[in-house]
């Protein structure tokens, strides 16, 4: 079994949608091992995504992860890291399949509704990032 990290952006929140989300994940076969919901301040968000904090897009990133709160769980699954990101689909809902969670749910490539861990070395730097052992069950 292996873990991931995913997000409910603050679109999604918003949105009301990570309820269905979550339901879509559940029904793939991932298992709900932590969950809480909170809004992230910059300093958080900037550390979270500091791989891109070169990139011209990283002000605006920030800025969106932080303009409301988000729903982060921790899930477990064979090969979890590769599923989840098949059912999130591509960064930019417009490239991506049909039934993937992005094409239901995302605006764009910035508003793109999910996170998900893109290795397990990162899935369990992203889960200590936001849950103690003992929130882990
Ligand atoms: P994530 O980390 O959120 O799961 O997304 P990802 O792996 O599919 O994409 P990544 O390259 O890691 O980018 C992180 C997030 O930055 C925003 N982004 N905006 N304006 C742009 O060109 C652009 N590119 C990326 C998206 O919110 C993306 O999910
Ligand atoms: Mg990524």
């Amino acid at each position: 079994m292996e873990r991931t990290l995913t997000i409910f952006k603050p679109d999604s929140v918003a949105a009301g949608h990570a309820g269905q989300m979550l339901g879509q994940i559940e029904a793939a076969g991932f298992r709900l091992r932590g969950l809480k919901r909170l809004w992230l301040s910059p300093a958080q968000a900037e550390s979270f995504y500091q791989v891109h904090r070169e990139r011209p897009f990283f002000g605006g990133l920030v800025k969106f992860m932080t303009e409301g709160p988000v729903i982060v769980a921790a899930l477990e699954a064979e090969q979890a890291v590769t599923r989840l990101r098949e059912l999130m689909g591509a960064t930019d809902p417009a490239k991506a399949a049909v039934g993937t969670l992005r094409k239901q749910f995302a605006t764009n490539i910035e508003r793109n509704a999910i996170h998900g861990s893109d290795s397990p070395e990162n899935a369990r730097i992203e889960i200590a990032f936001f849950f103690a052992g003992c929130e882990l069950l």
